[in-house]
């Protein structure tokens, strides 16, 4: 199936997630505030997302104020309430401010041994409370290096959206994080980059062909489409120039005003 997009036609706004990780003590967090400049006319031509520790949420939901900027999770527990000591649930985010949640992230795959069936429950869980999933979705280098990156996205996104209605699909952004590309900028150590864009842009346009196949076109047209992994102010203007890369999952860019701010401002124009 062929599936001609328009970014005029159906990009609504372009997200911006900052991950800020483990990162950021509190002293960092008000300083980020301190020097974020951005008038609040430019944000409100995008959506920016920022994504704290859980412990800073609420203090980074009062930095925030009136300002057009969203809160978010870095994660979230599948189970709505209970005996799950150290975890957090879906409510408690929603009613500690935030309106996103990442689910998936690769990290929490990789150190914590999340599945798709963990990851579909917290796709549940977060759209019963209405905070919007960024649910995350990536191959390893082996499988890239033996072609495997269609059948492994494939993969994740029948396991990660089973039982999911069109209704619900409408409710959530799907992030593209190759696992080889993410933290490679801040990562002396590795060799590897974020992917060129129009590569990106391939393994975008798979995604919406998979969406096509297991719910309808229109749906994915609009299902926004992110890309993460290594962005950087540098190459930031090849991401964001791409048909179906509707925004950008952003790590250790994200931790400091200047490189996040001027990644934002690439969406400005
Ligand atoms: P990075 O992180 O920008 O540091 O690669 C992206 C991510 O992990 O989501």
């Amino acid at each position: 199936m062929v599936i001609g997009r328009s970014k005029q036609t159906f990009m609504k706004k372009p997200i911006i997630i900052a991950n800020w990780k483990m990162n950021l003590n509190l002293r960092a967090v008000e300083r980020f505030f301190g020097h974020f400049s951005l008038s609040d006319a430019d944000l409100a031509k995008v959506q920016v997302v920022l994504c704290p520790s859980f412990v800073f949420v609420e203090r980074v939901r009062f930095l925030i104020g009136n300002r057009p900027l969203a809160l978010g999770g870095q994660n979230v527990f599948w189970q709505e309430r209970g005996a799950f000591t150290g975890e957090v649930g879906a409510e408690q985010l929603a009613d500690s401010g935030c309106r996103y949640v990442i689910v998936g992230h690769s990290e929490r795959r990789e150190l914590f041994q999340e599945t798709d069936t963990m990851v579909n429950g917290k796709i549940k869980a977060a759209i019963k409370y209405g905070l919007t999933p960024i649910v995350c979705l990536g191959e390893s280098y082996q499988e890239k290096e033996a072609g495997q990156t269609k059948k492994v996205l494939e993969e994740k996104i029948r396991g990660c959206f089973n039982e999911l209605r069109s209704f619900e699909l409408r409710k959530l952004v799907i992030a593209y994080e190759p696992l080889w590309a993410i933290s490679t900028s801040t990562d002396t150590s590795s060799g590897d980059l974020a992917d060129d864009p129009e590569s990106a842009q391939v393994v975008h346009k798979n995604i919406r062909r998979v969406v096509a196949d297991l719910y309808d076109a229109r749906l994915a047209e609009t299902v926004p489409v992110i890309y993460g992994g290594s962005v950087t102010p540098e190459n930031i203007a090849g991401f964001a120039g791409m048909a179906d890369i509707d925004g950008v999952l952003v790590g250790g860019s994200s931790k400091e005003p200047e490189p996040f701010q001027k990644i934002i401002a690439a969406y400005l124009n």
